[in-house]
Protein backbone atom coordinates (compact mmCIF):
# COMPACT_ATOMS: atom_id res chain seq x y z
CA UNK A 1 0.00 0.00 0.00
CA UNK A 2 1.31 3.55 -0.71
CA UNK A 3 1.22 6.67 1.42
CA UNK A 4 1.89 9.82 0.90
CA UNK A 5 3.15 12.71 3.13
CA UNK A 6 4.15 16.61 2.46
CA UNK A 7 5.34 18.31 4.68
CA UNK A 8 5.89 22.10 3.65
CA UNK A 9 8.06 24.65 5.97
CA UNK A 10 5.52 27.30 5.47
CA UNK A 11 2.54 25.06 7.16
CA UNK A 12 2.95 24.71 10.72
CA UNK A 13 0.58 23.68 13.64
CA UNK A 14 2.69 25.43 16.55
CA UNK A 15 5.29 25.27 18.76
CA UNK A 16 5.48 22.90 21.10
CA UNK A 17 5.49 23.66 24.17
CA UNK A 18 8.23 21.33 25.71
CA UNK A 19 5.85 20.37 28.46
CA UNK A 20 3.88 18.51 26.22
CA UNK A 21 6.50 15.32 27.51
CA UNK A 22 5.66 15.34 30.83
CA UNK A 23 5.21 12.71 33.25
CA UNK A 24 3.17 12.46 36.50
CA UNK A 25 4.51 10.38 39.89
CA UNK A 26 1.43 9.81 42.57
CA UNK A 27 1.34 8.56 45.91
CA UNK A 28 0.48 4.81 44.50
CA UNK A 29 1.22 1.19 44.38
CA UNK A 30 4.79 1.47 44.20
CA UNK A 31 5.88 4.84 42.46
CA UNK A 32 7.52 6.51 45.27
CA UNK A 33 8.68 3.81 47.72
CA UNK A 34 10.90 0.84 45.77
CA UNK A 35 10.37 3.28 42.85
CA UNK A 36 11.72 6.72 42.86
CA UNK A 37 12.89 5.97 47.11
CA UNK A 38 14.27 2.75 48.19
CA UNK A 39 16.73 3.17 51.45
CA UNK A 40 18.93 0.56 51.27
CA UNK A 41 18.95 -0.04 47.31
CA UNK A 42 22.18 -1.08 46.16
CA UNK A 43 22.05 2.00 43.81
CA UNK A 44 20.32 4.51 46.94
CA UNK A 45 21.96 7.57 47.41
CA UNK A 46 22.40 9.58 50.39
CA UNK A 47 18.82 10.29 50.46
CA UNK A 48 17.05 6.95 49.35
CA UNK A 49 16.63 7.84 46.07
CA UNK A 50 17.47 5.11 43.38
CA UNK A 51 20.07 6.38 40.97
CA UNK A 52 19.19 3.05 38.49
CA UNK A 53 15.85 5.17 38.41
CA UNK A 54 17.15 8.53 38.02
CA UNK A 55 19.34 7.46 35.46
CA UNK A 56 16.32 6.46 33.20
CA UNK A 57 14.18 9.29 34.19
CA UNK A 58 16.97 11.64 32.94
CA UNK A 59 17.30 9.53 29.77
CA UNK A 60 13.89 10.73 28.82
CA UNK A 61 14.59 14.24 29.97
CA UNK A 62 11.08 14.50 31.31
CA UNK A 63 10.29 18.41 31.45
CA UNK A 64 8.25 18.24 33.82
CA UNK A 65 6.80 15.59 36.77
CA UNK A 66 2.75 15.90 37.97
CA UNK A 67 2.78 14.94 42.32
CA UNK A 68 1.23 13.76 44.71
CA UNK A 69 -1.70 12.89 42.61
CA UNK A 70 -4.23 11.65 41.07
CA UNK A 71 -7.07 10.22 43.37
CA UNK A 72 -4.06 10.11 46.61
CA UNK A 73 -4.42 14.11 46.69
CA UNK A 74 -7.91 14.31 47.28
CA UNK A 75 -7.73 13.26 50.48
CA UNK A 76 -4.12 14.04 51.36
CA UNK A 77 -2.59 16.64 53.96
CA UNK A 78 0.85 17.86 52.71
CA UNK A 79 1.93 18.97 56.25
CA UNK A 80 1.77 15.20 56.76
CA UNK A 81 4.89 14.80 55.03
CA UNK A 82 7.14 17.92 56.49
CA UNK A 83 9.35 17.79 59.25
CA UNK A 84 11.17 15.22 61.01
CA UNK A 85 10.74 11.83 58.94
CA UNK A 86 10.23 9.71 62.77
CA UNK A 87 7.34 12.20 63.87
CA UNK A 88 5.64 11.83 60.40
CA UNK A 89 1.62 10.09 60.24
CA UNK A 90 0.92 6.91 59.07
CA UNK A 91 -2.59 7.56 57.00
CA UNK A 92 -4.96 5.21 55.58
CA UNK A 93 -5.41 6.36 51.57
CA UNK A 94 -8.79 6.02 51.26
CA UNK A 95 -8.39 6.65 47.37
CA UNK A 96 -6.18 3.35 47.16
CA UNK A 97 -6.98 1.61 50.23
CA UNK A 98 -3.42 1.41 51.53
CA UNK A 99 -1.30 2.87 54.58
CA UNK A 100 0.99 6.08 53.48
CA UNK A 101 4.20 6.12 55.65
CA UNK A 102 4.63 9.99 54.29
CA UNK A 103 8.25 9.08 54.42
CA UNK A 104 8.55 11.17 50.95
CA UNK A 105 7.37 14.36 51.22
CA UNK A 106 7.26 17.82 49.30
CA UNK A 107 10.58 18.40 50.70
CA UNK A 108 12.12 14.86 49.24
CA UNK A 109 9.89 15.15 46.38
CA UNK A 110 11.51 18.72 45.52
CA UNK A 111 15.20 17.07 45.67
CA UNK A 112 14.12 14.40 43.51
CA UNK A 113 12.72 16.47 40.87
CA UNK A 114 16.00 18.54 40.91
CA UNK A 115 18.19 15.44 40.66
CA UNK A 116 15.71 14.23 37.75
CA UNK A 117 16.19 17.42 36.29
CA UNK A 118 12.69 18.08 35.91
CA UNK A 119 10.45 20.64 37.19
CA UNK A 120 7.73 19.84 39.72
CA UNK A 121 3.61 20.36 38.55
CA UNK A 122 2.04 20.06 42.07
CA UNK A 123 -1.51 19.44 42.45
CA UNK A 124 -3.55 21.27 45.83
CA UNK A 125 -6.41 18.86 47.55
CA UNK A 126 -10.11 20.28 46.52
CA UNK A 127 -11.93 17.08 47.66
CA UNK A 128 -11.65 16.54 51.18
CA UNK A 129 -10.34 20.06 51.70
CA UNK A 130 -9.95 23.21 50.08
CA UNK A 131 -8.97 27.13 49.52
CA UNK A 132 -7.18 27.19 53.57
CA UNK A 133 -5.09 24.33 52.32
CA UNK A 134 -4.21 25.41 48.75
CA UNK A 135 -3.12 29.03 50.17
CA UNK A 136 -1.05 27.41 53.01
CA UNK A 137 1.11 24.87 50.67
CA UNK A 138 1.64 27.23 47.93
CA UNK A 139 2.59 30.05 50.70
CA UNK A 140 5.06 27.22 51.69
CA UNK A 141 6.53 26.00 48.60
CA UNK A 142 6.51 29.52 46.85
CA UNK A 143 7.27 32.27 49.35
CA UNK A 144 10.82 33.46 49.83
CA UNK A 145 10.38 33.77 54.05
CA UNK A 146 9.25 36.21 56.66
CA UNK A 147 5.14 34.38 56.85
CA UNK A 148 4.46 31.50 59.07
CA UNK A 149 4.36 28.94 56.17
CA UNK A 150 7.72 29.91 54.59
CA UNK A 151 9.54 30.28 57.85
CA UNK A 152 8.28 26.36 58.43
CA UNK A 153 9.12 25.22 55.49
CA UNK A 154 12.81 27.32 56.36
CA UNK A 155 13.20 25.76 59.54
CA UNK A 156 12.22 22.04 57.78
CA UNK A 157 15.69 22.62 56.07
CA UNK A 158 14.95 24.58 52.63
CA UNK A 159 16.01 28.34 52.76
CA UNK A 160 14.93 29.54 48.95
CA UNK A 161 11.46 28.71 47.72
CA UNK A 162 11.02 26.20 45.47
CA UNK A 163 9.00 28.65 42.67
CA UNK A 164 6.62 26.19 41.30
CA UNK A 165 5.01 27.41 38.48
CA UNK A 166 1.91 25.06 37.54
CA UNK A 167 -0.76 23.80 39.84
CA UNK A 168 -3.25 21.87 39.75
CA UNK A 169 -6.81 22.50 41.40
CA UNK A 170 -7.88 19.31 42.51
CA UNK A 171 -8.06 16.25 40.76
CA UNK A 172 -10.98 14.18 38.65
CA UNK A 173 -13.26 16.13 40.47
CA UNK A 174 -16.25 14.74 38.37
CA UNK A 175 -15.17 10.96 39.34
CA UNK A 176 -17.86 9.75 41.28
CA UNK A 177 -14.42 7.46 42.87
CA UNK A 178 -13.18 10.99 43.95
CA UNK A 179 -12.63 11.89 47.49
CA UNK A 180 -14.76 14.77 47.61
CA UNK A 181 -16.42 14.45 44.09
CA UNK A 182 -18.12 17.34 43.42
CA UNK A 183 -20.71 18.62 40.82
CA UNK A 184 -19.55 21.18 38.15
CA UNK A 185 -20.94 24.26 39.65
CA UNK A 186 -19.69 23.10 43.13
CA UNK A 187 -16.56 22.69 41.29
CA UNK A 188 -16.90 25.53 39.45
CA UNK A 189 -17.23 27.75 42.51
CA UNK A 190 -14.63 26.69 44.91
CA UNK A 191 -11.98 26.19 41.92
CA UNK A 192 -12.82 29.51 41.23
CA UNK A 193 -12.42 31.02 44.88
CA UNK A 194 -9.53 29.03 45.27
CA UNK A 195 -7.63 30.39 41.59
CA UNK A 196 -8.59 34.02 43.13
CA UNK A 197 -6.93 32.84 46.69
CA UNK A 198 -3.49 31.49 45.32
CA UNK A 199 -2.86 34.28 42.65
CA UNK A 200 -3.57 36.65 45.31
CA UNK A 201 -0.63 35.35 46.09
CA UNK A 202 1.22 34.74 42.66
CA UNK A 203 -0.71 36.12 39.42
CA UNK A 204 2.40 35.06 37.94
CA UNK A 205 1.52 30.80 38.15
CA UNK A 206 0.01 29.15 36.04
CA UNK A 207 -3.82 27.02 37.29
CA UNK A 208 -5.37 24.09 36.15
CA UNK A 209 -8.47 23.50 36.36
CA UNK A 210 -10.33 19.99 36.01
CA UNK A 211 -11.76 19.12 32.86
CA UNK A 212 -13.11 15.59 32.45
CA UNK A 213 -11.69 12.09 33.74
CA UNK A 214 -12.46 10.64 30.17
CA UNK A 215 -14.65 11.46 27.40
CA UNK A 216 -17.06 8.88 28.86
CA UNK A 217 -18.09 10.67 31.81
CA UNK A 218 -21.85 11.17 31.51
CA UNK A 219 -20.96 15.14 32.51
CA UNK A 220 -18.81 15.29 29.47
CA UNK A 221 -18.49 17.93 27.58
CA UNK A 222 -21.07 20.09 30.03
CA UNK A 223 -18.49 19.87 32.56
CA UNK A 224 -16.25 21.47 30.89
CA UNK A 225 -18.68 24.28 29.70
CA UNK A 226 -19.92 25.22 33.60
CA UNK A 227 -16.51 24.75 35.09
CA UNK A 228 -14.67 27.38 32.63
CA UNK A 229 -17.83 29.47 32.81
CA UNK A 230 -16.80 29.86 36.39
CA UNK A 231 -13.07 29.79 35.95
CA UNK A 232 -11.91 31.43 32.31
CA UNK A 233 -10.42 34.35 33.39
CA UNK A 234 -8.84 33.00 36.36
CA UNK A 235 -6.99 29.77 35.14
CA UNK A 236 -4.93 28.93 32.21
CA UNK A 237 -4.67 25.49 31.06
CA UNK A 238 -8.50 22.79 31.71
CA UNK A 239 -7.24 19.58 32.50
CA UNK A 240 -8.02 16.19 30.48
CA UNK A 241 -7.01 12.31 31.58
CA UNK A 242 -7.68 9.69 29.04
CA UNK A 243 -6.63 5.84 29.47
CA UNK A 244 -7.00 3.79 26.37
CA UNK A 245 -7.48 -0.38 27.09
CA UNK A 246 -7.81 -3.02 24.63
CA UNK A 247 -10.21 -5.85 26.86
CA UNK A 248 -11.88 -7.23 23.61
CA UNK A 249 -8.03 -8.36 21.93
CA UNK A 250 -9.33 -6.28 18.91
CA UNK A 251 -6.41 -5.07 17.27
CA UNK A 252 -7.95 -2.54 15.05
CA UNK A 253 -10.06 -1.05 16.90
CA UNK A 254 -7.14 -0.50 19.52
CA UNK A 255 -4.93 1.33 17.48
CA UNK A 256 -8.10 3.65 16.46
CA UNK A 257 -8.46 4.45 19.88
CA UNK A 258 -6.25 7.88 19.22
CA UNK A 259 -8.97 8.91 16.95
CA UNK A 260 -11.26 9.63 19.98
CA UNK A 261 -8.29 10.88 21.82
CA UNK A 262 -8.38 13.57 18.36
CA UNK A 263 -12.17 14.24 18.77
CA UNK A 264 -11.76 14.69 22.72
CA UNK A 265 -9.44 17.34 21.82
CA UNK A 266 -11.14 18.88 18.95
CA UNK A 267 -14.84 19.12 21.42
CA UNK A 268 -12.82 20.54 24.38
CA UNK A 269 -10.99 22.76 22.36
CA UNK A 270 -14.66 24.24 20.29
CA UNK A 271 -15.85 24.68 24.89
CA UNK A 272 -12.84 26.63 25.26
CA UNK A 273 -14.14 28.56 22.21
CA UNK A 274 -17.31 29.01 23.57
CA UNK A 275 -16.94 30.17 26.51
CA UNK A 276 -14.21 32.58 25.30
CA UNK A 277 -16.74 34.15 23.44
CA UNK A 278 -19.16 34.01 25.93
CA UNK A 279 -16.73 36.01 28.13
CA UNK A 280 -16.11 38.38 25.53
CA UNK A 281 -12.31 37.43 26.29
CA UNK A 282 -9.17 38.58 25.24
CA UNK A 283 -6.97 35.69 26.98
CA UNK A 284 -6.77 31.99 25.74
CA UNK A 285 -7.30 28.66 27.63
CA UNK A 286 -5.02 25.70 26.91
CA UNK A 287 -5.41 21.94 27.38
CA UNK A 288 -3.03 20.47 29.67
CA UNK A 289 -3.49 16.47 28.96
CA UNK A 290 -2.56 15.96 32.46
CA UNK A 291 -2.75 12.01 32.65
CA UNK A 292 -2.86 9.53 29.60
CA UNK A 293 -1.35 6.19 28.84
CA UNK A 294 -2.27 2.55 27.93
CA UNK A 295 -4.28 1.03 31.54
CA UNK A 296 -5.61 -2.70 31.26
CA UNK A 297 -3.37 -5.25 31.77
CA UNK A 298 -3.08 -4.93 35.48
CA UNK A 299 -7.06 -4.40 35.90
CA UNK A 300 -7.73 -8.10 37.23
CA UNK A 301 -4.58 -8.09 39.87
CA UNK A 302 -5.61 -5.35 41.27
CA UNK A 303 -8.76 -6.17 42.77
CA UNK A 304 -8.11 -7.67 46.01
CA UNK A 305 -5.98 -4.69 46.95
CA UNK A 306 -8.77 -2.35 45.84
CA UNK A 307 -11.55 -4.16 47.28
CA UNK A 308 -9.50 -4.16 50.72
CA UNK A 309 -9.24 -7.88 50.87
CA UNK A 310 -5.48 -7.55 52.47
CA UNK A 311 -5.95 -4.70 54.55
CA UNK A 312 -4.61 -1.49 54.14
CA UNK A 313 -0.71 -2.57 52.82
CA UNK A 314 2.20 0.21 52.56
CA UNK A 315 3.19 0.29 49.15
CA UNK A 316 1.98 -2.55 47.77
CA UNK A 317 1.88 -3.47 43.70
CA UNK A 318 -0.86 -1.40 42.01
CA UNK A 319 -1.34 -0.65 38.57
CA UNK A 320 1.70 -2.23 37.41
CA UNK A 321 0.64 -3.12 33.61
CA UNK A 322 3.54 -5.09 31.55
CA UNK A 323 2.96 -3.47 28.44
CA UNK A 324 3.48 -5.48 24.98
CA UNK A 325 4.14 -3.86 21.12
CA UNK A 326 0.82 -3.39 20.89
CA UNK A 327 1.07 -0.87 23.48
CA UNK A 328 4.30 0.72 21.41
CA UNK A 329 2.01 1.52 19.08
CA UNK A 330 -1.11 2.87 20.70
CA UNK A 331 1.47 5.38 22.56
CA UNK A 332 3.09 6.05 19.55
CA UNK A 333 -0.07 7.06 18.35
CA UNK A 334 -1.41 9.06 21.23
CA UNK A 335 2.12 10.73 21.08
CA UNK A 336 1.22 12.47 17.58
CA UNK A 337 -2.09 13.09 18.18
CA UNK A 338 -1.05 15.74 20.82
CA UNK A 339 2.33 17.04 18.36
CA UNK A 340 -0.71 17.44 15.73
CA UNK A 341 -2.69 19.30 18.25
CA UNK A 342 -0.03 21.29 19.78
CA UNK A 343 -1.55 24.32 19.21
CA UNK A 344 -4.17 23.38 21.79
CA UNK A 345 -2.70 20.57 23.82
CA UNK A 346 0.35 22.45 26.15
CA UNK A 347 1.34 20.41 28.65
CA UNK A 348 1.49 16.45 28.36
CA UNK A 349 1.47 13.77 31.40
CA UNK A 350 2.04 10.10 30.46
CA UNK A 351 0.52 8.77 33.49
CA UNK A 352 2.67 7.49 35.50
CA UNK A 353 6.41 7.20 35.29
CA UNK A 354 7.58 4.41 37.46
CA UNK A 355 6.28 0.88 38.51
CA UNK A 356 2.77 2.41 38.33
CA UNK A 357 1.28 2.22 34.42
CA UNK A 358 4.62 2.88 33.49
CA UNK A 359 7.43 3.25 30.88
CA UNK A 360 10.31 2.31 33.99
CA UNK A 361 9.90 -0.88 36.47
CA UNK A 362 11.72 -1.46 39.28
CA UNK A 363 12.11 -4.83 40.99
CA UNK A 364 12.78 -4.53 44.93
CA UNK A 365 16.35 -4.63 45.73
CA UNK A 366 16.62 -5.53 41.99
CA UNK A 367 17.15 -3.80 38.88
CA UNK A 368 15.19 -1.45 37.10
CA UNK A 369 14.29 -2.13 33.52
CA UNK A 370 12.53 -0.49 30.18
CA UNK A 371 9.02 -1.58 29.91
CA UNK A 372 8.27 -1.55 25.78
CA UNK A 373 6.46 1.93 25.65
CA UNK A 374 9.50 3.40 26.90
CA UNK A 375 10.72 4.07 23.64
CA UNK A 376 7.78 5.81 21.81
CA UNK A 377 7.91 8.49 24.73
CA UNK A 378 11.92 8.86 24.49
CA UNK A 379 11.94 9.40 20.94
CA UNK A 380 9.00 12.09 21.41
CA UNK A 381 10.57 13.78 24.31
CA UNK A 382 13.79 13.88 22.66
CA UNK A 383 13.23 14.97 19.25
CA UNK A 384 9.99 15.81 19.24
CA UNK A 385 10.98 19.78 20.62
CA UNK A 386 10.42 22.33 18.08
CA UNK A 387 7.80 23.52 16.00
CA UNK A 388 4.90 21.30 14.67
CA UNK A 389 4.30 20.36 11.48
CA UNK A 390 0.57 20.88 9.40
CA UNK A 391 1.42 17.76 7.48
CA UNK A 392 -0.69 16.50 4.46
CA UNK A 393 -1.40 13.07 4.45
CA UNK A 394 -3.02 10.82 1.75
CA UNK A 395 -3.37 7.01 2.62
CA UNK A 396 -6.27 4.70 2.48
CA UNK A 397 -8.16 4.33 5.69
CA UNK A 398 -10.57 1.18 7.43
CA UNK A 399 -13.80 1.44 9.40
CA UNK A 400 -14.57 0.80 13.22
CA UNK A 401 -17.83 0.90 15.02
CA UNK A 402 -16.66 4.39 16.80
CA UNK A 403 -14.37 6.33 14.35
CA UNK A 404 -14.22 5.95 10.14
CA UNK A 405 -11.50 6.11 7.67
CA UNK A 406 -9.15 5.72 10.04
CA UNK A 407 -5.63 5.91 8.34
CA UNK A 408 -3.78 2.99 8.04
CA UNK A 409 -0.34 5.56 8.57
CA UNK A 410 -0.20 7.68 11.59
CA UNK A 411 2.54 10.39 11.07
CA UNK A 412 3.67 13.57 13.20
CA UNK A 413 6.49 15.97 11.81
CA UNK A 414 8.27 18.35 13.76
CA UNK A 415 10.92 21.23 12.77
CA UNK A 416 13.60 20.69 15.55
CA UNK A 417 14.99 24.51 15.60
CA UNK A 418 17.72 23.31 18.38
CA UNK A 419 19.73 21.56 15.98
CA UNK A 420 18.02 22.20 12.47
CA UNK A 421 16.85 18.66 12.36
CA UNK A 422 13.47 17.29 10.93
CA UNK A 423 11.42 14.58 13.11
CA UNK A 424 9.17 12.27 11.60
CA UNK A 425 7.24 9.81 13.93
CA UNK A 426 5.32 7.19 11.79
CA UNK A 427 3.03 3.79 12.59
CA UNK A 428 1.43 1.70 10.39
CA UNK A 429 -1.47 0.51 11.56
CA UNK A 430 -1.97 -2.44 9.03
CA UNK A 431 -1.70 -5.83 10.45
CA UNK A 432 -0.78 -7.42 7.08
CA UNK A 433 0.63 -5.16 4.69
CA UNK A 434 3.72 -2.88 4.41
CA UNK A 435 3.16 0.99 3.45
CA UNK A 436 5.84 2.38 0.93
CA UNK A 437 5.57 6.07 2.01
CA UNK A 438 6.59 8.73 -0.08
CA UNK A 439 7.07 12.62 1.55
CA UNK A 440 8.02 15.17 -0.08
CA UNK A 441 9.96 17.95 1.85
CA UNK A 442 8.79 21.28 0.37
CA UNK A 443 10.92 24.42 1.16
CA UNK A 444 12.75 22.16 2.90
CA UNK A 445 16.81 21.93 2.35
CA UNK A 446 17.30 18.56 4.28
CA UNK A 447 18.29 15.86 2.11
CA UNK A 448 20.36 12.91 4.60
CA UNK A 449 18.68 10.91 6.99
CA UNK A 450 20.53 11.20 10.25
CA UNK A 451 18.73 8.25 12.20
CA UNK A 452 16.02 6.25 11.75
CA UNK A 453 14.85 3.89 14.59
CA UNK A 454 12.36 1.19 13.68
CA UNK A 455 10.28 -1.04 16.56
CA UNK A 456 8.32 -3.96 14.60
CA UNK A 457 8.78 -7.97 13.89
CA UNK A 458 7.29 -8.77 17.52
CA UNK A 459 4.19 -10.46 18.18
CA UNK A 460 1.61 -7.73 19.38
CA UNK A 461 2.06 -9.60 22.93
CA UNK A 462 5.81 -9.45 23.16
CA UNK A 463 6.70 -7.89 26.58
CA UNK A 464 9.92 -7.00 28.03
CA UNK A 465 10.94 -7.77 31.64
CA UNK A 466 13.43 -7.50 34.65
CA UNK A 467 15.80 -10.10 33.04
CA UNK A 468 15.65 -9.76 29.52
CA UNK A 469 14.58 -6.55 27.82
CA UNK A 470 13.77 -7.98 23.76
CA UNK A 471 11.10 -5.00 22.28
CA UNK A 472 13.46 -2.54 21.75
CA UNK A 473 14.57 -0.49 18.86
CA UNK A 474 16.82 -1.61 16.00
CA UNK A 475 18.30 0.69 13.23
CA UNK A 476 15.95 1.32 9.69
CA UNK A 477 18.57 0.83 6.33
CA UNK A 478 16.03 1.89 3.90
CA UNK A 479 15.14 5.50 4.19
CA UNK A 480 16.43 7.66 1.62
CA UNK A 481 16.06 11.28 -0.02
CA UNK A 482 16.49 12.20 -3.55
CA UNK A 483 15.16 15.12 -4.57
CA UNK A 484 13.74 16.39 -1.44
CA UNK A 485 11.22 13.34 -1.40
CA UNK A 486 11.60 10.48 1.58
CA UNK A 487 11.08 7.39 0.69
CA UNK A 488 10.83 4.82 3.65
CA UNK A 489 9.06 1.50 3.30
CA UNK A 490 7.16 0.88 7.21
CA UNK A 491 7.03 -2.94 7.70
CA UNK A 492 2.97 -4.13 9.04
CA UNK A 493 2.52 -3.03 12.21
CA UNK A 494 5.71 -0.63 12.61
CA UNK A 495 6.92 2.34 14.79
CA UNK A 496 9.13 4.29 13.38
CA UNK A 497 11.16 7.63 14.22
CA UNK A 498 13.27 9.29 11.10
CA UNK A 499 15.36 12.40 11.89
CA UNK A 500 16.74 14.80 9.00
CA UNK A 501 19.40 16.85 8.35
O1 LIG B 1 -3.13 7.40 37.18
C1 LIG B 1 -3.95 6.57 37.94
C2 LIG B 1 -5.24 7.25 38.39
O2 LIG B 1 -6.05 7.47 37.27
C3 LIG B 1 -5.12 8.62 39.01
O3 LIG B 1 -4.87 8.56 40.38
C4 LIG B 1 -6.46 9.22 38.76
O4 LIG B 1 -6.41 10.62 38.65
C5 LIG B 1 -6.95 8.53 37.51
O5 LIG B 1 -8.23 8.04 37.66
Amino acid sequence: MRASVTAHKEFTVAKIDPRLYGSFVEHLGRAVYSGIYEPGHASADEQGFRQDVLDLVKELDVPVVRYPGGNFVSAYNWEDGIGPKEERPVRLDLAWHTAESNQVGIHEFADWAAKAETEMMLAVNLGSRGLDEARAFLEYVNHPGGSYWSDLRRQNGREEPWGVKLWCLGNEMDGPWQIGQKTAAEYGRTAFETAKAMRAFDKDIELVVCGSSTPNMPTYPEWEYTVLDYTYDSVDYISLHMYFENHEQNTKNFLARSMELETYIETISSVIKTIKAKKRSNKDVYISFDEWNVWYHSAEQDKPVLEGKHGWPHAPALLEDIYDFADVLVVGCILNTFIRRSDVVKVGCLAQLVNVIAPIMTVEDGPAWRQTTFYPYLYASKYGRGTALDLAVDVEGYETDFANNVPYLDVAGVLTEADGGLSFFLVNRHESEALDVELSLEGFAHSSVTMDKVIGGYALDKTNGPDEEPVAPADGNDASIVDGKLSVKLAPLSYRMIRLK
